[in-house]
C-alpha cells in the first residue's frame, strides 16, 4: 500500500473511532503484570499494544482483539529482544550490544538484527525494544552492557546496522519487525551514573553528542522511539515537546511512533512530582508527543476524562493514534495480523552459527606478552566462577537472567562456557584442562546465605523457589584449592568479572574493582609464576589496573552470548586471530570516571592528583597476533579523501580497524580533544601493505553551535588516522576547510 492509501485508511479508521477507542489504541498493556484475563479484557477494549507476551498467549490476545473488539484493529506485540530473542529459551543468544560493538562492524550488528527479527516474528511478535542508542560514558551505570559503548559515531554506525537488520527491506515482510531506538534521550548520562535520575544536559550538548546515534536510527528508517526516564534542566523528558516534537520530528525527520518507557507517565506524578494527578500527567505526556503509553494503564481513564473536561484537545490523541495506525498499516497487519517468521528457525543451526561468528568477532585481546596463542602447553588450569557460569556469560535480557522472563530459568543447551570451550579444544589437542572456581564473583549477602543454609520452608511454593535459587548458588571461596589445582599447570587462564546481580536496571555500581575475593585469587595465582592470562566475562569495563600491569595476557569477552566461551578458547588457542577493538574506555578506578576519550579539553591537567589522566585501556584499543603499522597519511581537503598505508607486520593474516579521528583547532564552541568520524576494516596477509582510502564528508567536521544549529565552521582542523584513540597510535595531518 502506498503512503497516500495508508493515509486515507488511517483517516477512515480514525473517523469511526470513539474517544475510548482512541485512548485504548495508545495504551500498551504489560501482559506479565496484569495476567491473561485482564489482558483479554484490554484486547476487547481495543488496546493498541501488549508487551512481554509470546507464542500462543500472544496469538490468543490477537484473536480476541481482531474478533471481539468493535473495530477489530490488530494489536502489536513488543518484546525486549536485544541480543537475540533471548527471552525465548530456544533462541540464538548473541553477544550483548557492548560486546557486539567490539566488532566495530555494522554488518555484524545487522546480522544479529536479522536473525533476531526472524526469531521474534516466528513467535508471532512484531516489535523489539532495541537498539539502545544511549552512550555508555560512565561504567558505573548498570546498563552499560546494553549500549554500543561511549562514542556517538561508532554507536550510530552499529545502530544503523542493527535497525536495518530488524526491519529488513520492508516492514510488511513476514520476517521483519519494528525496531525501537531507546532511550531517547540522555538516559546513559544520568548524574553519577545512577539509573533514571536527572541528566546533566543542555539542548546544544544533547544535539552535539547524544542525538547522532539516534539520528542514524532515523536514517535507517527506525519505526519507533522509546523515551527516557530522565530530565533536562529540571524538565522531565516525558513532558518535553521540544525533545519529542521539535528535535525528533521536525529536525531529525522521524515519522514513526513514540512509546514511553515503563510507567514514564505515572512517574510524572509519583517520582518526578511535576504533575498533580494522573489526569495532569496524561495531558502533559500526550501533549509532549508520547504516542503510546507503556504500562501506565490509568492513562486510559485519565486521558478520556481530560478530553471530556476540556483539558486537552481530542486532536492530540488523534495525532498519536494516527502515528500508531500508520505503522500497523505499513506492517500490513490488517491483512496479516500475525507475523509468521520462518517456521522452525528459532535457535536453528544457521542462527546459532551467526551467534558464534559474532562472538568470535567480539573477542578483544588487550595485552599479550607472548603467552598467547597457547601452544606447546600440556596442562592448562582454567580458574574462576565466570569460566563456567552461563548466566554471567549471557548477561541481561535472556530467559535465564531477566525477571520478566517466564521460562523455567534452567539454562538450555547448546551453549559453551569458557571452561567447556577449553575442555573441548584440550581434548582435541591432547592438552589436559583442570578447572577450579576459586571464589565467588559476588559472595551471597548474609541474609540470603542464612536462607540457603536454613531448614526447608513450609510453604511448598516458597521452598521450590528456594531450591531453584540454590541451584544458582555461587561457589564457596577456596583460593588455596585453586592454587593447588593450578600449581602444576603450564598456563593459567583466570576468568574474572561480574554477575547478573551486579548489572541491569537498579544495579549501578559505585565500586568497579573486582568484587569478592577475585583480586586475592589473582594475586595468589600470579605468585605461582606460571604464565597467566586473565579473561573478563563481565557486563562492563571493570577497574583492573594491577591485572593490566602484571598479567601476561588480558582478553575481554564481556557477555559473549551462547558461544562466548567457545570464542574465547578458540582465540586463546590461536584458532583465529582476534580482531575486537574496545568501544569503551577501561578506568583505572571508579573515581577516575568519566574517562571517555572524546572529552572536552581542560587546562589544569584534566586529571585527579592521585590518578593518571589516561584510562587503563583506551577506546579503540585491541590487538591480535599480528601488529599493524601505519605510514604515509595523506588528506585532500578539496575531495575530503584520506589515504594511509597499513602493513601487517606479523606472520599471520589479520583484520585491522583503521580509525579516523578529527580535532577542530579553533571553533565557536569548545570541542573534544579528538572525535571519531570514520573507520574501516581491512584484511591483510602477513607482510602485506594496503593503501586504505577513506572518503569523509563535510558534515563529519560539523559542530552544533550556540544557536543549536549543526554547522561546519571553516578553519584549521587536524586529522588523525591509526590503530586506536591513543595519541601514540595515530598519524596526524593538518588542513583547512
Ligand atoms: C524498562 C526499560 O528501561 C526498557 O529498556 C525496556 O524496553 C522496558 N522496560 C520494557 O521492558
Amino acid at each position: 500500500m502506498n503512503n497516500e492509501a495508508i493515509r486515507q485508511q488511517v483517516e477512515a479508521l480514525l473517523s469511526q473511532m470513539t474517544l475510548e477507542e482512541k485512548a485504548a489504541q495508545t495504551v500498551q498493556v504489560p501482559y506479565t503484570v496484569v495476567g491473561r484475563e485482564e489482558s483479554l479484557r484490554w484486547a476487547k477494549l481495543g488496546a493498541g499494544s501488549f508487551l512481554h507476551v509470546l507464542g500462543d498467549d500472544a496469538r490468543e490476545v490477537q484473536q480476541t482483539a481482531m474478533q471481539e473488539s468493535r473495530l477489530g484493529i490488530p494489536v502489536i506485540f513488543g518484546i525486549d529482544a536485544i541480543h537475540g530473542h533471548g527471552l525465548n529459551q530456544q533462541a540464538a543468544i548473541f553477544p550483548s550490544q557492548l560486546a557486539t560493538a567490539c566488532t566495530w562492524d555494522p554488518a555484524v550488528a545487522e546480522e544479529m538484527g536479522r536473525v533476531t527479527a526472524r526469531e521474534v516474528a516466528t513467535d508471532g511478535l512484531h516489535w523489539t525494544f532495541s537498539p539502545v542508542c544511549c552512550l555508555g560514558r560512565d561504567s558505573r551505570w548498570g546498563r552499560i552492557d546494553e549500549t554500543f559503548g561511549e562514542d556517538p559515531y561508532l554507536s550510530g554506525e552499529m545502530t544503523y546496522g542493527i535497525v536495518k537488520g530488524y526491519q529488513g527491506d520492508s516492514l510488511d515482510a513476514d520476517d521483519s519487525i519494528l525496531a525501537c531506538a531507546k532511550h531517547y534521550i540522555g538516559y546513559g548520562e544520568a548524574v553519577g551514573a545512577r539509573d533514571a535520575v536527572d541528566t546533566q544536559m543542555t539542548y546544544r550538548k544533547m544535539k552535539e553528542v547524544f542525538v547522532p546515534p539516534f539520528q542514524r536510527a532515523v536514517d535507517a528508517g527506525c519505526a519507533t522511539f522509546m523515551t527516557a526516564y530522565g530530565s533536562i534542566d529540571g524538565h522531565s523528558f516525558t513532558a518535553d515537546p521540544k525533545t519529542m516534537k521539535t528535535i525528533l520530528r521536525d529536525e531529525m525527520g522521524f515519522d514513526g511512533f513514540v512509546v514511553t518507557d515503563w510507567n514514564n507517565c505515572g512517574s510524572l506524578v509519583t517520582q518526578q512530582f511535576v504533575a498533580e494527578d494522573m489526569q495532569d500527567a496524561a495531558v502533559q505526556a500526550a501533549e509532549a508527543g508520547n504516542d503510546m503509553i507503556m504500562s501506565t494503564l490509568e492513562y486510559y481513564d485519565a486521558v478520556i476524562t481530560a478530553v471530556r473536561a476540556g483539558k486537552m484537545q481530542e486532536a492530540v490523541l488523534d495525532e498519536a493514534v494516527r502515528h500508531i495506525l500508520t505503522m500497523k498499516l505499513r506492517m500490513n497487519l490488517f491483512e496479516k495480523p500475525e507475523k509468521t517468521g520462518v517456521p522452525g528457525c528459532i535457535g536453528c543451526e544457521a542462527h546459532r552459527d551467526a551467534a558464534y561468528r559474532a562472538a568470535k568477532r567480539s573477542v578483544t585481546m588487550l595485552k599479550n606478552s607472548g603467552m598467547l596463542p597457547l601452544r606447546s602447553v600440556k596442562k592448562i588450569a582454567v580458574i574462576g566462577q565466570n569460566a563456567d557460569d552461563i548466566q554471567s556469560q549471557y548477561g541481561d535480557w535472556t530467559y535465564l537472567t531477566h525477571p520478566n522472563a517466564e521460562a523455567a530459568r534452567e539454562p538450555l543447551r547448546p551453549y559453551v562456557t569458557v571452561k567447556e570451550g577449553f575442555e573441548a579444544l584440550g581434548a582435541e589437542k591432547g592438552v589436559e584442562i583442570v578447572y577450579h572456581p576459586g571464589c565467588a564473583v559476588r559472595p551471597l549477602p548474609p541474609e540470603v546465605l542464612a536462607m540457603f543454609e536454613g531448614p526447608a520452608l513450609k510453604d511448598p511454593v516458597a521452598e521450590a523457589v528456594r531450591q531453584k535459587a540454590m541451584k544458582r548458588r555461587p561457589p564457596a571461596d577456596d583460593i588455596p584449592g585453586a592454587v593447588e589445582a593450578a600449581r602444576s599447570a603450564d598456563a593459567i587462564v583466570l576468568v574474572v568479572g561480574d554477575t547478573i546481580d551486579q548489572h541491569g536496571e537498579y544495579k549501578d555500581r559505585a565500586d568497579l574493582a573486582l568484587s569478592g575475593q577475585q583480586m586475592a585469587l589473582y594475586r595468589a595465582l600470579r605468585a605461582l609464576n606460571i604464565p597467566l592470562a586473565v579473561v573478563l566475562v563481565s557486563s562492563k569495563p571493570l577497574a583492573i589496573p594491577e591485572i593490566a600491569d602484571s598479567a601476561d595476557a588480558v582478553v575481554v569477552a564481556f557477555n559473549g552470548g551462547q558461544f562466548g566461551g567457545q570464542a574465547v578458547a578458540e582465540a586463546m588457542f590461536g584458532l583465529f586471530n582476534p580482531s575486537g577493538r574496545l568501544p569503551i574506555s577501561f578506568p583505572a578506578h571508579s573515581g577516575q570516571l568519566p574517562v571517555y576519550y572524546n572529552a572536552l579539553p581542560g587546562w589544569h591537567g584534566g586529571r585527579y592528583m592521585d590518578m593518571p589522566r589516561t584510562p587503563v585501556y583506551a577506546f579503540g584499543e585491541g590487538i591480535g597476533y599480528a601488529p599493524f603499522t601505519y605510514a604515509n597519511l595523506t588528506f585532500d581537503a578539496d575531495t575530503l579523501l584520506a589515504t594511509v598505508d597499513v602493513t601487517n607486520a606479523g606472520n599471520i593474516a589479520g583484520d585491522e580497524v583503521v580509525q579516523v579521528y578529527m580535532h577542530d583547532v579553533v571553533a565557536s564552541v569548545i570541542r573534544p580533544v579528538k572525535q571519531l568520524i570514520a573507520f574501516t576494516r581491512v584484511t591483510l596477509q602477513p607482510g602485506e601493505t594496503k593503501t586504505v582510502s577513506i572518503q569523509l564528508k563535510r558534515d563529519d567536521f560539523s559542530l552544533v553551535n550556540r544557536e543549536e544549529k549543526r554547522v561546519v565552521e571553516p578553519g584549521a582542523f587536524e586529522l588523525f588516522v591509526g590503530h586506536s584513540s591513543k595519541d601514540e597510535d595515530l598519524l596526524k595531518t593538518e588542513f583547512r576547510l
